[in-house]
Protein backbone atom coordinates (compact mmCIF):
# COMPACT_ATOMS: atom_id res chain seq x y z
CA UNK A 1 0.00 0.00 0.00
CA UNK A 2 2.66 2.16 0.40
CA UNK A 3 4.65 1.44 -2.23
CA UNK A 4 1.41 2.20 -4.21
CA UNK A 5 1.09 5.91 -2.56
CA UNK A 6 4.53 6.00 -3.47
CA UNK A 7 4.36 5.69 -6.67
CA UNK A 8 1.28 7.37 -7.22
CA UNK A 9 2.57 10.24 -5.80
CA UNK A 10 6.13 10.51 -7.86
CA UNK A 11 6.99 12.99 -9.77
CA UNK A 12 5.93 11.55 -13.57
CA UNK A 13 7.77 13.09 -16.67
CA UNK A 14 4.61 14.88 -18.28
CA UNK A 15 0.80 14.51 -17.42
CA UNK A 16 0.20 12.21 -20.23
CA UNK A 17 0.69 9.11 -18.43
CA UNK A 18 -2.64 9.76 -16.37
CA UNK A 19 -4.66 10.03 -19.34
CA UNK A 20 -5.67 6.61 -21.00
CA UNK A 21 -4.90 6.74 -24.49
CA UNK A 22 -8.84 7.13 -25.75
CA UNK A 23 -8.68 9.93 -23.37
CA UNK A 24 -5.67 11.45 -24.72
CA UNK A 25 -6.39 10.96 -28.00
CA UNK A 26 -9.92 13.18 -27.36
CA UNK A 27 -7.83 15.82 -24.52
CA UNK A 28 -5.58 16.17 -27.96
CA UNK A 29 -8.82 16.89 -30.34
CA UNK A 30 -9.95 19.83 -28.10
CA UNK A 31 -7.09 21.49 -29.13
CA UNK A 32 -5.33 24.02 -30.87
CA UNK A 33 -8.42 25.75 -31.80
CA UNK A 34 -8.02 26.36 -36.02
CA UNK A 35 -8.82 29.53 -37.45
CA UNK A 36 -12.60 29.21 -38.35
CA UNK A 37 -13.80 27.28 -41.44
CA UNK A 38 -14.27 29.77 -44.94
CA UNK A 39 -17.97 30.41 -45.62
CA UNK A 40 -18.24 29.99 -49.79
CA UNK A 41 -22.15 31.72 -49.37
CA UNK A 42 -20.55 34.75 -48.44
CA UNK A 43 -17.79 36.62 -50.29
CA UNK A 44 -17.24 39.11 -48.17
CA UNK A 45 -16.87 36.70 -44.86
CA UNK A 46 -13.16 37.69 -44.68
CA UNK A 47 -12.67 40.83 -46.03
CA UNK A 48 -11.65 43.59 -43.36
CA UNK A 49 -13.64 46.23 -45.09
CA UNK A 50 -16.35 44.03 -44.43
CA UNK A 51 -15.62 43.68 -41.33
CA UNK A 52 -15.33 47.48 -40.57
CA UNK A 53 -18.84 48.01 -41.92
CA UNK A 54 -20.13 45.61 -40.00
CA UNK A 55 -18.47 46.53 -37.04
CA UNK A 56 -20.75 49.99 -37.10
CA UNK A 57 -23.83 47.97 -38.08
CA UNK A 58 -23.85 46.00 -34.65
CA UNK A 59 -23.73 48.66 -32.67
CA UNK A 60 -25.70 51.31 -34.87
CA UNK A 61 -29.16 51.55 -32.44
CA UNK A 62 -30.44 53.90 -35.07
CA UNK A 63 -31.25 50.97 -36.95
CA UNK A 64 -33.74 50.18 -34.71
CA UNK A 65 -37.92 50.38 -34.05
CA UNK A 66 -36.98 53.02 -30.66
CA UNK A 67 -33.68 54.16 -31.68
CA UNK A 68 -31.97 52.38 -28.87
CA UNK A 69 -31.14 49.09 -29.63
CA UNK A 70 -28.78 47.07 -31.61
CA UNK A 71 -26.60 43.95 -31.78
CA UNK A 72 -24.79 44.94 -28.96
CA UNK A 73 -27.24 45.30 -26.29
CA UNK A 74 -27.42 41.81 -26.45
CA UNK A 75 -23.84 40.66 -27.10
CA UNK A 76 -22.25 43.10 -24.72
CA UNK A 77 -17.95 42.61 -24.57
CA UNK A 78 -18.43 42.63 -20.92
CA UNK A 79 -20.34 39.67 -21.10
CA UNK A 80 -18.59 37.61 -23.15
CA UNK A 81 -20.76 38.82 -26.21
CA UNK A 82 -23.84 37.31 -24.59
CA UNK A 83 -26.11 39.69 -21.73
CA UNK A 84 -26.02 38.19 -19.01
CA UNK A 85 -29.50 37.81 -18.16
CA UNK A 86 -31.69 34.49 -18.47
CA UNK A 87 -33.61 35.50 -21.37
CA UNK A 88 -32.98 38.03 -24.06
CA UNK A 89 -34.73 41.63 -23.72
CA UNK A 90 -35.41 43.87 -26.80
CA UNK A 91 -38.68 45.67 -27.02
CA UNK A 92 -40.06 42.61 -25.02
CA UNK A 93 -38.67 40.04 -23.12
CA UNK A 94 -38.05 36.46 -25.73
CA UNK A 95 -38.49 33.22 -24.89
CA UNK A 96 -34.59 32.02 -24.93
CA UNK A 97 -31.76 33.02 -23.84
CA UNK A 98 -28.19 35.01 -25.72
CA UNK A 99 -26.25 32.62 -26.58
CA UNK A 100 -21.92 33.84 -27.30
CA UNK A 101 -21.26 34.75 -30.89
CA UNK A 102 -17.82 33.85 -30.16
CA UNK A 103 -16.68 31.18 -32.09
CA UNK A 104 -20.21 31.32 -33.85
CA UNK A 105 -18.39 31.34 -36.90
CA UNK A 106 -17.43 27.78 -36.35
CA UNK A 107 -20.94 26.71 -36.81
CA UNK A 108 -23.00 24.99 -39.73
CA UNK A 109 -26.02 25.86 -38.31
CA UNK A 110 -27.21 29.42 -35.99
CA UNK A 111 -29.55 29.54 -33.29
CA UNK A 112 -30.20 27.23 -30.33
CA UNK A 113 -32.90 25.59 -33.27
CA UNK A 114 -30.85 26.25 -36.38
CA UNK A 115 -32.99 27.86 -38.60
CA UNK A 116 -30.71 29.61 -40.62
CA UNK A 117 -27.57 28.06 -42.05
CA UNK A 118 -24.95 30.64 -42.42
CA UNK A 119 -24.04 33.29 -39.68
CA UNK A 120 -25.13 36.74 -42.50
CA UNK A 121 -28.56 35.48 -42.96
CA UNK A 122 -28.60 34.74 -39.18
CA UNK A 123 -28.44 38.36 -38.70
CA UNK A 124 -30.65 39.46 -40.64
CA UNK A 125 -33.72 38.35 -38.32
CA UNK A 126 -32.71 39.95 -34.85
CA UNK A 127 -33.32 43.66 -36.97
CA UNK A 128 -36.90 42.35 -37.52
CA UNK A 129 -37.60 40.29 -34.88
CA UNK A 130 -40.71 42.15 -32.67
CA UNK A 131 -39.21 41.06 -29.28
CA UNK A 132 -35.40 42.40 -30.18
CA UNK A 133 -34.76 45.19 -32.76
CA UNK A 134 -38.07 45.31 -33.99
CA UNK A 135 -37.45 47.06 -36.89
CA UNK A 136 -37.77 45.98 -40.94
CA UNK A 137 -35.49 45.72 -44.08
CA UNK A 138 -36.68 48.56 -46.50
CA UNK A 139 -36.54 50.86 -42.85
CA UNK A 140 -32.83 49.62 -42.49
CA UNK A 141 -31.52 49.83 -46.42
CA UNK A 142 -33.11 53.29 -46.69
CA UNK A 143 -31.40 54.51 -43.55
CA UNK A 144 -27.72 53.02 -44.50
CA UNK A 145 -28.94 54.60 -48.04
CA UNK A 146 -29.31 58.13 -46.08
CA UNK A 147 -26.10 57.92 -44.45
CA UNK A 148 -23.02 58.91 -46.63
CA UNK A 149 -20.26 57.08 -43.98
CA UNK A 150 -22.66 54.35 -44.11
CA UNK A 151 -23.56 53.80 -48.05
CA UNK A 152 -20.03 54.89 -49.35
CA UNK A 153 -18.36 51.72 -47.36
CA UNK A 154 -21.51 49.83 -48.83
CA UNK A 155 -20.85 50.75 -52.25
CA UNK A 156 -16.86 50.13 -51.97
CA UNK A 157 -17.70 46.24 -51.42
CA UNK A 158 -21.07 45.62 -53.28
CA UNK A 159 -21.21 48.14 -55.60
CA UNK A 160 -23.80 50.91 -56.80
CA UNK A 161 -26.47 51.32 -53.69
CA UNK A 162 -29.77 50.54 -55.31
CA UNK A 163 -32.16 53.75 -55.65
CA UNK A 164 -34.16 53.25 -52.75
CA UNK A 165 -35.64 56.59 -52.36
CA UNK A 166 -38.42 56.70 -54.51
CA UNK A 167 -41.14 56.89 -51.87
CA UNK A 168 -43.79 55.16 -53.81
CA UNK A 169 -42.11 52.23 -54.69
CA UNK A 170 -40.08 51.85 -51.54
CA UNK A 171 -42.31 52.86 -48.29
CA UNK A 172 -40.56 54.17 -45.12
CA UNK A 173 -41.56 50.54 -43.90
CA UNK A 174 -42.04 47.22 -45.24
CA UNK A 175 -41.09 43.92 -44.05
CA UNK A 176 -42.45 40.26 -45.34
CA UNK A 177 -46.21 39.83 -43.28
CA UNK A 178 -46.78 43.63 -43.98
CA UNK A 179 -49.11 44.80 -45.96
CA UNK A 180 -47.07 47.59 -47.70
CA UNK A 181 -44.39 44.72 -48.27
CA UNK A 182 -46.94 42.71 -50.24
CA UNK A 183 -48.20 45.88 -52.37
CA UNK A 184 -44.16 46.04 -53.91
CA UNK A 185 -43.12 45.09 -57.22
CA UNK A 186 -41.59 41.75 -56.75
CA UNK A 187 -38.17 43.43 -58.35
CA UNK A 188 -38.30 46.05 -55.83
CA UNK A 189 -38.53 43.59 -53.17
CA UNK A 190 -35.06 42.28 -54.50
CA UNK A 191 -33.58 45.19 -54.65
CA UNK A 192 -34.33 45.09 -50.46
CA UNK A 193 -33.57 41.85 -49.65
CA UNK A 194 -30.27 42.18 -52.10
CA UNK A 195 -29.02 44.87 -50.10
CA UNK A 196 -30.21 43.47 -46.86
CA UNK A 197 -28.11 40.46 -47.25
CA UNK A 198 -25.19 42.35 -48.33
CA UNK A 199 -25.44 44.21 -44.70
CA UNK A 200 -25.68 40.51 -42.99
CA UNK A 201 -22.83 39.16 -44.95
CA UNK A 202 -20.78 42.67 -43.58
CA UNK A 203 -21.82 41.92 -40.04
CA UNK A 204 -20.68 38.26 -40.21
CA UNK A 205 -17.24 39.79 -41.65
CA UNK A 206 -16.83 41.39 -38.13
CA UNK A 207 -18.26 38.43 -36.33
CA UNK A 208 -15.34 36.52 -37.70
CA UNK A 209 -13.04 38.78 -36.30
CA UNK A 210 -14.10 37.99 -32.57
CA UNK A 211 -11.69 35.25 -31.19
CA UNK A 212 -13.11 32.51 -29.10
CA UNK A 213 -9.09 31.59 -28.04
CA UNK A 214 -6.62 30.68 -26.95
CA UNK A 215 -7.09 29.97 -23.61
CA UNK A 216 -5.22 28.24 -20.61
CA UNK A 217 -6.22 25.07 -21.55
CA UNK A 218 -4.62 25.48 -24.81
CA UNK A 219 -1.64 25.79 -23.04
CA UNK A 220 -1.83 23.16 -21.47
CA UNK A 221 -2.09 20.92 -24.76
CA UNK A 222 0.54 22.34 -26.45
CA UNK A 223 2.42 21.52 -23.11
CA UNK A 224 1.37 18.09 -23.12
CA UNK A 225 1.87 17.82 -26.45
CA UNK A 226 5.84 19.30 -26.47
CA UNK A 227 6.00 17.04 -23.00
CA UNK A 228 7.10 20.27 -21.42
CA UNK A 229 6.29 19.20 -17.50
CA UNK A 230 6.56 23.11 -16.81
CA UNK A 231 4.13 24.33 -18.94
CA UNK A 232 1.53 21.48 -17.86
CA UNK A 233 1.10 24.21 -15.07
CA UNK A 234 -0.96 26.34 -17.25
CA UNK A 235 -4.24 24.53 -15.42
CA UNK A 236 -4.66 23.40 -11.39
CA UNK A 237 -4.29 19.86 -10.83
CA UNK A 238 -8.12 19.94 -10.50
CA UNK A 239 -8.71 21.41 -13.45
CA UNK A 240 -6.17 18.53 -15.02
CA UNK A 241 -9.12 15.68 -13.12
CA UNK A 242 -11.65 17.63 -14.90
CA UNK A 243 -10.56 16.84 -18.18
CA UNK A 244 -9.77 13.43 -17.39
CA UNK A 245 -13.77 12.78 -16.44
CA UNK A 246 -14.82 14.99 -19.29
CA UNK A 247 -13.27 13.10 -22.38
CA UNK A 248 -13.56 9.86 -19.98
CA UNK A 249 -16.01 9.06 -17.56
CA UNK A 250 -18.53 11.60 -17.46
CA UNK A 251 -19.47 11.30 -21.20
CA UNK A 252 -19.22 14.95 -22.02
CA UNK A 253 -17.13 14.25 -24.99
CA UNK A 254 -19.92 12.74 -26.83
CA UNK A 255 -21.58 15.89 -27.71
CA UNK A 256 -19.09 18.58 -26.41
CA UNK A 257 -16.24 17.54 -28.98
CA UNK A 258 -13.29 18.58 -31.10
CA UNK A 259 -11.84 21.85 -30.47
CA UNK A 260 -14.81 24.01 -29.94
CA UNK A 261 -16.00 21.50 -27.70
CA UNK A 262 -19.37 20.95 -29.77
CA UNK A 263 -20.30 18.44 -32.68
CA UNK A 264 -22.50 21.09 -33.99
CA UNK A 265 -25.37 19.17 -33.95
CA UNK A 266 -28.97 19.03 -32.24
CA UNK A 267 -29.59 16.82 -28.69
CA UNK A 268 -32.14 16.78 -26.32
CA UNK A 269 -30.82 16.21 -22.78
CA UNK A 270 -34.27 15.93 -21.03
CA UNK A 271 -33.87 18.94 -19.38
CA UNK A 272 -37.56 19.00 -17.81
CA UNK A 273 -40.15 21.79 -18.30
CA UNK A 274 -39.98 24.54 -15.98
CA UNK A 275 -43.67 25.22 -14.22
CA UNK A 276 -45.23 27.05 -16.61
CA UNK A 277 -42.91 26.90 -19.41
CA UNK A 278 -43.91 26.74 -22.60
CA UNK A 279 -42.44 23.15 -24.53
CA UNK A 280 -40.08 24.40 -27.11
CA UNK A 281 -39.90 22.14 -30.08
CA UNK A 282 -36.35 23.32 -30.82
CA UNK A 283 -34.85 21.76 -33.85
CA UNK A 284 -38.00 20.20 -35.19
CA UNK A 285 -39.35 23.84 -36.08
CA UNK A 286 -35.49 24.59 -37.18
CA UNK A 287 -35.87 22.50 -39.49
CA UNK A 288 -38.60 23.83 -41.38
CA UNK A 289 -37.81 27.40 -40.89
CA UNK A 290 -33.96 26.81 -42.35
CA UNK A 291 -35.45 24.92 -45.96
CA UNK A 292 -38.43 27.81 -45.65
CA UNK A 293 -35.86 30.59 -45.44
CA UNK A 294 -35.06 32.47 -48.15
CA UNK A 295 -31.66 34.02 -47.33
CA UNK A 296 -30.54 30.06 -46.85
CA UNK A 297 -27.37 28.33 -48.62
CA UNK A 298 -29.14 27.52 -51.68
CA UNK A 299 -31.24 30.78 -51.98
CA UNK A 300 -30.82 33.82 -54.58
CA UNK A 301 -28.47 35.54 -52.28
CA UNK A 302 -26.43 32.62 -51.73
CA UNK A 303 -22.27 33.02 -53.16
CA UNK A 304 -22.56 29.16 -53.66
CA UNK A 305 -25.45 27.65 -54.17
CA UNK A 306 -24.09 24.75 -54.84
CA UNK A 307 -21.92 24.14 -52.53
CA UNK A 308 -21.54 22.02 -49.38
CA UNK A 309 -24.73 24.25 -48.16
CA UNK A 310 -26.81 22.10 -50.40
CA UNK A 311 -26.22 18.99 -49.45
CA UNK A 312 -26.49 20.00 -45.56
CA UNK A 313 -29.98 21.60 -46.69
CA UNK A 314 -30.87 18.23 -48.42
CA UNK A 315 -29.99 15.63 -45.73
CA UNK A 316 -31.36 16.69 -42.90
CA UNK A 317 -33.46 14.21 -40.16
CA UNK A 318 -36.65 13.94 -39.99
CA UNK A 319 -38.52 17.07 -37.61
CA UNK A 320 -40.48 14.53 -36.13
CA UNK A 321 -36.70 12.90 -33.97
CA UNK A 322 -35.84 16.19 -33.24
CA UNK A 323 -38.30 17.52 -30.64
CA UNK A 324 -37.20 19.46 -27.92
CA UNK A 325 -33.37 19.19 -29.37
CA UNK A 326 -31.05 22.34 -29.16
CA UNK A 327 -27.58 22.76 -30.77
CA UNK A 328 -24.82 21.74 -28.67
CA UNK A 329 -23.35 24.94 -27.56
CA UNK A 330 -19.48 25.44 -27.55
CA UNK A 331 -17.70 25.60 -24.24
CA UNK A 332 -15.41 27.48 -24.50
CA UNK A 333 -15.27 30.97 -22.75
CA UNK A 334 -18.22 29.36 -21.02
CA UNK A 335 -17.63 30.71 -17.57
CA UNK A 336 -18.12 34.03 -19.05
CA UNK A 337 -21.38 33.59 -20.11
CA UNK A 338 -23.73 32.74 -17.40
CA UNK A 339 -26.47 31.70 -17.59
CA UNK A 340 -27.15 28.26 -19.54
CA UNK A 341 -28.89 26.38 -21.65
CA UNK A 342 -31.17 27.89 -24.44
CA UNK A 343 -33.54 29.35 -21.89
CA UNK A 344 -31.05 30.42 -19.25
CA UNK A 345 -31.86 28.39 -16.80
CA UNK A 346 -29.19 27.64 -14.56
CA UNK A 347 -27.04 30.57 -13.29
CA UNK A 348 -24.20 29.24 -12.69
CA UNK A 349 -22.25 26.41 -14.27
CA UNK A 350 -22.58 24.48 -10.93
CA UNK A 351 -26.70 24.39 -11.61
CA UNK A 352 -25.31 22.69 -15.07
CA UNK A 353 -23.07 19.78 -13.19
CA UNK A 354 -25.96 19.45 -10.90
CA UNK A 355 -28.53 18.44 -13.41
CA UNK A 356 -26.18 16.44 -15.14
CA UNK A 357 -24.75 14.65 -12.19
CA UNK A 358 -28.07 13.57 -11.21
CA UNK A 359 -27.06 10.86 -13.94
CA UNK A 360 -30.11 8.47 -14.17
CA UNK A 361 -32.72 10.51 -12.62
CA UNK A 362 -32.60 13.12 -14.67
CA UNK A 363 -30.78 13.20 -17.72
CA UNK A 364 -32.51 10.43 -19.62
CA UNK A 365 -32.36 11.74 -23.19
CA UNK A 366 -32.87 10.73 -26.73
CA UNK A 367 -29.59 10.84 -28.30
CA UNK A 368 -30.77 12.32 -31.58
CA UNK A 369 -28.10 12.19 -34.27
CA UNK A 370 -25.89 9.92 -31.93
CA UNK A 371 -28.19 6.93 -31.63
CA UNK A 372 -31.83 7.00 -32.02
CA UNK A 373 -32.45 4.90 -28.73
CA UNK A 374 -33.12 6.78 -24.98
CA UNK A 375 -29.74 6.16 -22.97
CA UNK A 376 -28.58 7.68 -20.04
CA UNK A 377 -26.08 10.84 -20.71
CA UNK A 378 -23.56 10.89 -17.97
CA UNK A 379 -22.84 8.98 -15.01
CA UNK A 380 -23.77 9.92 -11.59
CA UNK A 381 -21.15 12.59 -10.44
CA UNK A 382 -19.62 13.03 -7.15
CA UNK A 383 -19.43 16.53 -5.12
CA UNK A 384 -15.63 16.44 -6.07
CA UNK A 385 -15.93 15.31 -9.79
CA UNK A 386 -18.31 18.04 -10.10
CA UNK A 387 -15.72 20.89 -8.79
CA UNK A 388 -13.23 18.95 -10.46
CA UNK A 389 -15.35 19.20 -14.18
CA UNK A 390 -15.91 23.03 -13.29
CA UNK A 391 -12.31 23.91 -12.44
CA UNK A 392 -11.85 22.18 -15.85
CA UNK A 393 -14.90 24.40 -17.77
CA UNK A 394 -13.02 27.74 -16.35
CA UNK A 395 -10.05 27.07 -18.65
CA UNK A 396 -11.25 27.73 -21.72
CA UNK A 397 -11.92 31.01 -21.51
CA UNK A 398 -9.51 33.26 -23.33
CA UNK A 399 -7.11 35.34 -22.06
CA UNK A 400 -7.37 34.25 -18.92
C1 LIG B 1 -32.73 41.32 -27.69
C2 LIG B 1 -31.44 40.69 -27.63
C3 LIG B 1 -30.74 40.39 -28.91
C4 LIG B 1 -30.41 41.26 -29.94
C5 LIG B 1 -30.74 42.74 -30.04
C6 LIG B 1 -29.64 40.49 -30.88
N1 LIG B 1 -29.50 39.20 -30.45
FE1 LIG B 1 -28.38 37.76 -31.31
N2 LIG B 1 -29.28 36.40 -30.17
C7 LIG B 1 -30.17 36.66 -29.14
C8 LIG B 1 -30.83 35.45 -28.74
C9 LIG B 1 -31.89 35.31 -27.67
C10 LIG B 1 -30.34 34.43 -29.59
C11 LIG B 1 -30.81 32.98 -29.61
C12 LIG B 1 -32.22 32.99 -30.21
C13 LIG B 1 -32.74 31.65 -30.63
O1 LIG B 1 -31.98 30.67 -30.62
O2 LIG B 1 -33.91 31.56 -30.98
C14 LIG B 1 -29.35 35.06 -30.44
C15 LIG B 1 -28.56 34.38 -31.36
C16 LIG B 1 -27.55 34.98 -32.09
C17 LIG B 1 -26.55 34.28 -32.87
C18 LIG B 1 -26.42 32.78 -33.01
C19 LIG B 1 -25.26 32.20 -32.25
C20 LIG B 1 -25.20 30.71 -32.43
O3 LIG B 1 -24.20 30.13 -32.02
O4 LIG B 1 -26.13 30.10 -32.97
C21 LIG B 1 -25.77 35.23 -33.47
C22 LIG B 1 -24.57 34.99 -34.38
C23 LIG B 1 -26.32 36.50 -33.11
N3 LIG B 1 -27.38 36.33 -32.26
C24 LIG B 1 -25.91 37.73 -33.63
C25 LIG B 1 -26.71 38.87 -33.54
C26 LIG B 1 -26.63 40.00 -34.43
C27 LIG B 1 -25.69 40.13 -35.60
C28 LIG B 1 -27.56 40.91 -34.00
C29 LIG B 1 -27.92 42.26 -34.60
C30 LIG B 1 -28.37 42.22 -35.99
C31 LIG B 1 -28.19 40.34 -32.83
N4 LIG B 1 -27.68 39.09 -32.61
C32 LIG B 1 -29.14 41.00 -32.07
C33 LIG B 1 -30.38 37.90 -28.58
C34 LIG B 1 -30.20 39.09 -29.28
C1 LIG C 1 -26.11 14.19 -25.47
C2 LIG C 1 -25.21 15.28 -25.72
C3 LIG C 1 -24.58 15.95 -24.51
C4 LIG C 1 -23.83 15.40 -23.49
C5 LIG C 1 -23.46 13.94 -23.28
C6 LIG C 1 -23.43 16.51 -22.65
N1 LIG C 1 -23.94 17.68 -23.14
FE1 LIG C 1 -23.71 19.51 -22.33
N2 LIG C 1 -25.09 20.24 -23.61
C7 LIG C 1 -25.67 19.56 -24.65
C8 LIG C 1 -26.73 20.35 -25.24
C9 LIG C 1 -27.60 19.96 -26.43
C10 LIG C 1 -26.81 21.53 -24.47
C11 LIG C 1 -27.85 22.66 -24.64
C12 LIG C 1 -29.17 22.12 -24.11
C13 LIG C 1 -30.30 23.10 -24.06
O1 LIG C 1 -30.07 24.30 -23.92
O2 LIG C 1 -31.46 22.65 -24.15
C14 LIG C 1 -25.74 21.43 -23.47
C15 LIG C 1 -25.42 22.44 -22.57
C16 LIG C 1 -24.31 22.42 -21.74
C17 LIG C 1 -23.80 23.54 -20.97
C18 LIG C 1 -24.40 24.94 -21.00
C19 LIG C 1 -23.64 25.82 -21.97
C20 LIG C 1 -24.33 27.09 -22.34
O3 LIG C 1 -23.69 27.91 -23.02
O4 LIG C 1 -25.51 27.29 -22.00
C21 LIG C 1 -22.70 23.11 -20.29
C22 LIG C 1 -21.83 23.94 -19.35
C23 LIG C 1 -22.52 21.71 -20.59
N3 LIG C 1 -23.51 21.34 -21.49
C24 LIG C 1 -21.53 20.90 -20.09
C25 LIG C 1 -21.54 19.52 -20.20
C26 LIG C 1 -20.74 18.63 -19.41
C27 LIG C 1 -19.73 19.08 -18.36
C28 LIG C 1 -21.07 17.35 -19.78
C29 LIG C 1 -20.57 16.05 -19.17
C30 LIG C 1 -20.82 15.94 -17.76
C31 LIG C 1 -22.07 17.46 -20.83
N4 LIG C 1 -22.33 18.79 -21.06
C32 LIG C 1 -22.64 16.38 -21.51
C33 LIG C 1 -25.31 18.30 -25.08
C34 LIG C 1 -24.64 17.37 -24.27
Amino acid sequence: MLLSALVGNAALPDDRSTYSRDELAAILRHSPLPPPPADPTNRFADSPRAAALGRVLFSEKNLSANGAISCASCHQASHGFADGRALAKGLAVGSRHTPTILGAAYNHWYFWDGRTDSQWSQALQPFENPLEIGSDRTFIVRSVARNDELRKAYQALFGAFPSVDDRARFPAHARPGSHAWGAMRAEDRDTIDRAYSNLGKAIEAYERTLPAGPAPFDRYVAALRAGDAAGESAISPAAKRGVKLFAGAANCELCHSGPTFSDGQFHNIGLPLLPGEKADPGRARGIALVRADRFNGIGPFSDDPAGAAKDRLEFLPSPATQVGAFKTPSLRNVAAIAPYMHDGRFATLGGVLDFYAKGKAASRGRLVGVRETTVDLVPHLSSRQKADLIAFLRTLTRGN
